[in-house]
């Protein structure tokens, strides 16, 4: 198929829920993708955050080619061996719990936030708020949307869940005025993705889980988007020296294989019993095999120490760049999480860089917001950031 035929073919029969580049990719390596024209792309979103490990890592082809030859699917009517372990290697890698898988972001926050609410009734009855910040994401699901205290994703969805309350982020006086004795959870991502890369202040978690503890509610971190190695340790909340009673996590957990997962105290996650909640894909053998490979090759290739050393190069050469733009206001973010601030729209930039082979998208109008691979080499960077210094320029004119 020609990419006329196939952008025809989407236009016909797919639901218009995207804003799609014209653009049809055929092959990925690495950091790099191919579109069906032949054009060669660096990808610095990765999928939106799902491609940490790269683009077709063979370790973990190797792994899903191994486990779907064998079984892909069978339900979670009997046990699966392969989701048994992957739950002991997220818990392993974070705090003790118990993990219920799912297929995405929002059903692992759609997971959490029943939850918090069983848990909550079970203190007391009517204890089923939960607090969520401005310009947050949580998904697009119903509940997920009502989590999402941003208008733009709930416009023509009211009448939305009741239970749900917004307080400005990074702002620990105003969460604490925000609790009542009905507030059964908190829900915060570590740093806000799509809300605009907004990192909080360093006393935030930490002040954070001390309120939470204090006023005996459950802290739930998203780290659907920081998780997976992508700020330079598995998890965010592992920079503090705290740990959440529910963390959610999905997108570069497979790899590219569709999993969402949270991950629970032992104390709270035995609120829910057989018959509680359920998905059934959640945790099927291929998914939890491509969890258990990307988990693998993230240590066995050391991604989280690549991470830290490569944002610091990209973090020296965006600062460089704001230094010579005048429309650059903030360079923001951990790891390899960054979000550019500008002083304009940011959509011309990024069709500008896609149409010299670089990926990037730009949130909340004005971000832009580099996601590169964990395994990016300087070389890569060297290349994004000629390509985004001549996009700038000349937008500036
Ligand atoms: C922090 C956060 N939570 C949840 C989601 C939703 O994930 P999904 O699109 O897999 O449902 C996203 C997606 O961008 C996210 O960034």
């Amino acid at each position: 198929m020609t990419n006329e035929e196939i952008l025809q073919l989407t236009a016909r029969h797919v639901a218009p829920t995207y804003n799609r580049f014209s653009i049809s990719m055929a092959k990925g390596k690495g950091c790099l993708l191919w579109d069906t024209e032949g054009k060669e792309y660096l990808d610095f979103i990765s999928g939106l955050g799902v491609n940490n490990i790269g683009h077709s890592h063979s370790f973990v082809v190797d792994a899903i080619k191994r486990q779907a030859e064998n079984l892909i699917h069978v339900s979670n009517l009997f046990h699966i061996p392969q989701q048994a372990q992957l739950a002991k290697e997220i818990v392993k890698r974070t705090f003790q719990g118990k993990v219920f898988f799912a297929n995405s972001g929002a059903e692992a926050n759609e997971a959490a936030i029943k939850l918090a609410r069983k848990y909550g009734q079970n203190q007391m009855p009517g204890k089923i708020e939960i607090i969520t910040a401005y310009n947050s994401f949580h998904g697009r699901t119903l509940a997920t949307i009502t989590a999402t205290a941003q208008e733009k994703y709930q416009k023509g969805f009211h009448p939305l869940l009741p239970g749900f309350v917004y307080t400005p982020y990074n702002d620990i006086s105003a969460m604490e005025a925000a609790i009542t004795d009905k507030t059964c959870a908190v829900m915060i991502e570590p740093i806000q993705g799509e809300g605009g890369v907004n990192v909080p202040s360093p006393e935030y978690l930490p002040c954070l889980r001390r309120l939470c503890d204090r006023k005996g509610v459950l802290l739930i971190l998203d780290e659907v988007q920081t998780g997976i190695g992508r700020t330079g340790r598995l998890f965010n909340y592992q920079y503090y020296d705290i740990r959440p009673d529910i963390i959610t996590m999905a997108k570069s957990l497979g790899g590219g294989v569709p999993i969402g997962a949270m991950l629970a105290r032992d104390d709270v996650i035995d609120a829910f019993i057989p018959g509680s909640h359920a998905s059934t894909f959640g945790g099927n053998y291929l998914a939890s095999a491509a969890g258990l490979a990307v988990l693998e090759v993230i240590d066995k290739e050391g991604m989280l120490e690549n991470c830290v050393c490569m944002s610091d190069i990209l973090f020296k050469e965006l600062m460089g760049l704001k230094g010579e733009s005048s429309v650059i206001k903030e360079v923001r973010g951990k790891g390899l999480m960054i979000g550019m601030e500008l002083h304009c729209e940011g959509r011309e930039i990024v069709k500008r860089c896609l149409a010299k082979g670089l990926i990037i998208n730009c949130t909340m109008d004005n971000v832009l917001r580099l996601l590169p691979p964990l395994i990016i080499t300087r070389k890569e960077i060297d290349r994004a950031m000629e390509v985004l210094s001549d996009a700038i320029k000349d937008f500036q004119g």
